[in-house]
């Protein structure tokens, strides 16, 4: 986790890195730092504990100028939150600073050896051991030393390092956490992720793992960690500044809530040529794919939950066993995978650290590796043995939403064309399913346009739980109940609540309620019930008088024009327009956001990055 940025140019150092920070904070916020050469070989550090504003304030009152500089936004591993734990870190001579994302892991080790060579550490923290090892093997060439100082590291990084004495340059590295250059005209950027910088420059480098790279003013040197020289050619960013913005709404997940009609447009104009489906980038061949005996998903989170509906479709479309894990009891698990299993992780960040490393596992095995990923170039993208992009554009609310939906619709035409590969769907099925899903788009802009308005239905719900739980009922919580392919959305909607209300949510299938969950019912949880016009719906309206009859609140999302199921005494109502019930999850996907969202706006928590969590996980 953490971002990191760095500058070297004519401009503001300060003010460009702190921008970069402030876009950056989706990796981290529990503290922030800078260093820069203030001039006349003056160097200066400042770190705050908190969101990298209160760093800005402190910068008010004591201002810095300066050209070239490095700063992080952190999230904690090793140390508590803590002006000495934020970074950048000093070596003992205070001239060398270090910014890192990533995990030292043989830190202690490091440490314990640099302090009996008489090295003084100052903080509790992993990355104080690579300004150290740099102050070590520093002899006039700060590429040299961090180039043998990363030969020690077990673990993984992305740092940017500064000198006093080489007030003209940063040095740079990575190992299985992102990195890119940022090309300019007489400047030149490091940072995590590309939003940092993009208002800059669209010229980008990806740092690969094991390169040393060196910027200065006017020149950008990459090289191997054995000091040779490797060309790179930047690639030009084609998405704008202001689609990592917020566009004018309150909050990014609100704002990425709302553009999840244009993200399926933009799958759909991508993938579909009549009914036609592509994957120019896949890099399987259809013999690969044809051959899968078994297909083995794996993910975490909210990219688990559209995993888990993968499972679903794959199997009713294409008659291949398919079985969905998340990546940190994948690993671990000893499973059962060979080189006739296609594995298919899914990660909007391609950073994910448990996945990354399922995904190796899975190779290991022998298993061909399918990534579903949003970010270009990322880890999981470059090490997967196919690719297919989700084309979500950038995902800044640390609750993921339209990155959901991107997975969901992927794993749809995924499954279209797997199941027409091997001629387990009949071609007017695929012809018919391929129609419903270019009506998506429409639809979901009819669920959002009824919940746009201020004192929407669902925003009105929101408010009166809050005051349910303010009148007495603090032990209130949510139970979400659906079955079949929507299952997993249950799973998504509970977490989706708990991570941004910090409500206790529960996602259950709904026939396992007979099995215990049943016992939670009294007038405390609100049951969100989905219980939409589905081959299972009988089974919902048996599980909503259940709940009924044992005093519980429901608020059941039901399909338009079912007034039947009003007659159950329902407490809540959330109609989505009536669809393929193959299709039904999308749809489904966005009044849970909605009732998410305005349930965490309610209780004024901070929405867009809420406590303890980080957008990019790069920890196992
Ligand atoms: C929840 C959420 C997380 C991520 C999970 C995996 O809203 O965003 O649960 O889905 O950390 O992240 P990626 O998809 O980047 O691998």
């Amino acid at each position: 986790m953490c971002g990191i940025v760095g500058y070297v140019g004519r401009r503001d150092a300060v003010a460009i890195l702190i921008k970069g920070l402030k876009r950056l904070e989706y990796r981290g916020y529990d503290s922030a730092g800078i260093a820069v050469f203030t001039g006349d070989s003056g160097f200066a550090c400042k770190k705050k504990k908190g969101k990298v504003n209160e760093l800005s304030r402190i910068l008010e009152q004591e201002p810095l100028t300066g050209n070239i500089g490095i700063a992080h936004t952190r999230w904690s591993t090793h140390g508590v939150p803590s002006d000495t734990n934020a970074h950048p870190h000093l070596d003992c001579s205070q001239e060398i600073a270090v910014v890192h994302n990533g995990i030292i892991e043989n830190f202690q080790e490091l440490k314990d050896t640099l302090i009996i060579e008489g090295h003084t550490f100052l903080s509790e923290t992993d990355t104080e051991v690579i300004a150290h090892l740099i102050e070590k093997f520093y002899a006039g060439d700060l590429e040299d030393a961090v180039r043998k100082a990363v030969k020690e590291l077990h673990g993984s990084y992305a740092i940017c390092v500064t000198h006093k004495k080489e007030p003209y340059r940063i040095v740079g590295a990575r190992l299985d956490s992102p990195l890119v250059i940022g090309v300019g005209e007489n400047e030149n950027f490091l940072a995590s992720d590309i939003p940092a910088i993009l208002e800059y420059t669209r010229d980008i480098i990806y740092v690969q793992n094991n390169e040393i790279v060196s910027i200065d003013l006017d020149s950008v040197s990459v090289k191997s960690l054995d000091g040779m020289k490797i060309e790179k050619t930047p690639e030009k960013i084609n998405w704008d500044i202001t689609q990592a913005e917020k566009g004018g709404f309150p909050h990014f997940m609100l704002k990425e809530i709302f553009e999840q009609p244009d993200v399926l447009r933009k799958i759909i104009n991508t993938r579909l040529s009549g009914e036609n489906i592509h994957f120019d980038e896949l890099n399987l061949t259809e013999d690969d794919l044809v051959k899968t005996r078994n297909i083995a998903i794996v993910a975490c989170g909210t990219a688990y939950h559209a995993g888990l509906t993968g499972k679903y479709m794959l199997e009713e479309c294409t008659r291949t066993p398919v079985w969905a894990d998340t990546s940190s009891e994948f690993r671990y698990r000893d499973p059962i995978v060979g080189d006739d299993t296609l594995m298919i992780v899914i990660s909007q960040s391609g950073e994910t650290a448990d996945t990354l490393a399922a995904l190796r596992e899975a190779k290991k095995r022998g298993a061909k590796v399918l990534a579903l990923c949003n970010v270009l170039g990322s880890s999981i993208t470059r090490e997967s043995d196919g690719v297919i992009f989700t084309h979500a554009g950038p995902e800044i609310a640390v609750a993921s939403t339209k990155a959901y939906t991107a997975q969901l619709a992927t794993l749809y035409l995924f499954t279209l064309y797997l199941a027409r590969l091997k001629g387990a769907l009949s071609e007017a099925r695929i012809k018919e399913l391929l129609s419903e899903f270019k009506r998506i788009p429409y639809l979901l802009e009819e669920i959002l346009t009824r919940y746009k308005v201020d004192g929407n239905e669902i925003a009105h719900y929101a408010k009166d739980f809050k005051a349910y739980y303010e009148k007495g009922h603090t032990k209130s919580f949510f139970l979400y109940l659906a079955r079949n392919i929507n299952y997993p959305n249950a799973l998504e909607g509970a977490l989706k609540l708990k991570e941004i209300s910090y409500i206790s949510a529960e996602g259950y299938p709904a026939g396992e309620m007979k099995h215990g969950p049943i016992a939670l019912i009294d007038e405390n949880p609100w049951v969100v019930c989905i219980a939409t016009k589905s081959r299972t719906y009988d089974k919902m309206r048996s599980n909503i008088q259940e709940v009924k009859a044992r005093n519980g609140i429901v608020v059941a999302i039901v399909t338009s024009g079912d007034e039947n199921i009003r007659s159950l005494g329902l407490n809540y109502v959330i109609d989505v327009p009536a669809v393929d019930e193959f299709f039904s999850p999308l749809l489904i996907a966005l009044p849970l956001q909605l009732l998410a969202y305005y349930v965490a706006l309610e209780f004024g928590y901070d929405i867009d990055q809420p406590r303890n969590l980080a957008k990019s996980v790069t920890v196992e």
